[in-house]
Parts: structure tokens; sequence; C-alpha cells
């Protein structure tokens, strides 16, 4: 079968890699992704390719490897829908029309470790993007949920929120959520503005208005 089957792999742990995901790995011809995913697979005797920080020539082998009526699937972090692989896909490579299989969201399983709703949040990712949009999520919104990243680390972030004049507000950092080093520290922003580093740079922050 030819084409290309992108598949979320949810936050990392396998407990949370879903049948279907692990069905579609089974069917490819070729199978791209992240390191840390294409090792869960090492037994698996399929061509390997790694997502590296140049996406230029992943993006050609991709479309060549379906043109010549291979399946290729690509491992995609968490839901391969938000904030993931799959929007560079549709906008690069638009004919090949991919099947998407769904994953456990970072932010799904934030909210679910503590135990909250994810309808009424405001959604956003400072992961290798401008955060411009933060401070006025933060300001009209009474839950934000933010993707971060090394450079937009969550004490980063809260020091961009206090800079906007933006005071008390109650703040989670979800840090390695599956893994067995997963941190969850309920703090403010002041506190966390404080701090010189996060445990991690792989975290969801909440941000949440109590008043
Ligand atoms: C490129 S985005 C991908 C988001 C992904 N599509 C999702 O649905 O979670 C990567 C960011 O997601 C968050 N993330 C992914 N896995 C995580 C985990 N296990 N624990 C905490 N945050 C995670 C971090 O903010 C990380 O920088």
């Amino acid at each position: 079968m030819a084409g290309i089957t992108v598949v979320g792999m949810g936050p990392g742990s396998e407990d949370y890699v879903t049948g279907a995901a692990q069905k579609a790995v089974g069917k490819a011809g070729v199978l791209v992704g992240g390191r840390r995913h294409l090792e869960m697979y090492h037994h698996l005797p399929v061509e390997k390719i790694p997502i590296t920080v140049d996406l230029e020539p992943l993006l050609d082998t991709i479309r060549n490897r379906v043109a010549a009526g291979e399946h290729v699937v690509v491992l995609a972090s968490g839901d391969p829908g938000f904030y993931g692989i799959l929007s560079t896909l549709r906008r690069r490579l638009p004919d090949l029309e991919p099947e998407v299989i769904p994953g456990v969201s970072s932010i799904q399983l934030a909210c679910a470790r503590l135990g909250i709703t994810w309808e009424d949040a405001c959604l956003i990712s400072c992961h290798g993007r401008s955060c411009a949009e933060l401070a006025e999520a933060v300001l009209n919104r009474p839950k934000v949920i933010t993707l971060t990243d090394p450079r937009h680390n969550p004490p980063e972030l809260a020091r961009i929120l206090l800079q906007a004049g933006i005071g008390h507000r109650l703040v989670f950092v979800a840090c390695n959520l599956s893994y067995p080093e997963e941190t969850l520290v309920a703090t403010t922003l002041r506190q966390l503005a404080a701090g010189e580093s996060c445990p991690s740079s792989n975290c969801v922050m909440v941000i949440i208005n109590e008043e």
C-alpha cells in the first residue's frame, strides 16, 4: 500500500501508544521519526529514517519514496494535529493526503494528571515560535495551557508574563509526562520567575486565573 500515515505516539511512554498506532507502525515500509521513537522499534526489520533539524532532505525523501510506491509511516510526538509535523507535511507535501492516527497529547496528559478539564482552556504553543500571544491570552482567559521549549522555558515565560503586568496566577508545570522522571509542580508566576531553570526542557505550563 503506497502512501503516508502520520502516527501520534503520545507523550513518550509506551503505555500511551494506542493499539491503532502500533498496527500502523507494523505496516510501515519506511519508518520516519525522532531517534527516541525509532529506538522503540529497533526490533522491527524496517528501514528507519531519523527526523533531523533540516527538514528539506527528509521531505524530498518522503515525496520520492511515496512516488516510488512505498508506504511511509511518520512518528509524531503527542497528537500529530496539535503543533506537530502534520502541519508541515500538509503544507509542504499537499498532494500526499496522509492518513492520521491520533495520539494522546501532552496537554491532555497534563490535564489528566491535574484532574482538570481542557474544554475551557486556551491552548497555545511557545515551542519554536514567538510567544507574543501568550500575555494577551493569559490576560483574557481564565485557563491557558502552553507548550514550551528550551528557550521559552517555564521560568522565562513567567518573567514575560510578569513584565506584561500579570501578577496573580496559579501555575502548574508538568515535565517529562509519562516518563519515570515525570514531575508536576504547583507554583506561582513570581516563584517560577525567580527560579534559575526548569528541571527539563520538555514541559507543559498550565496558567489559571482563580479570581
Ligand atoms: C513540537 S511540540 C509537540 C506537541 C505534541 N504534538 C503534543 O500533542 O503533545 C513539543 C512540545 O510538547 C510538549 N511535550 C511533548 N511531550 C511532553 C511530555 N512528555 N511532557 C511534557 N511536555 C511534553 C513540550 O512543551 C514540548 O516542547
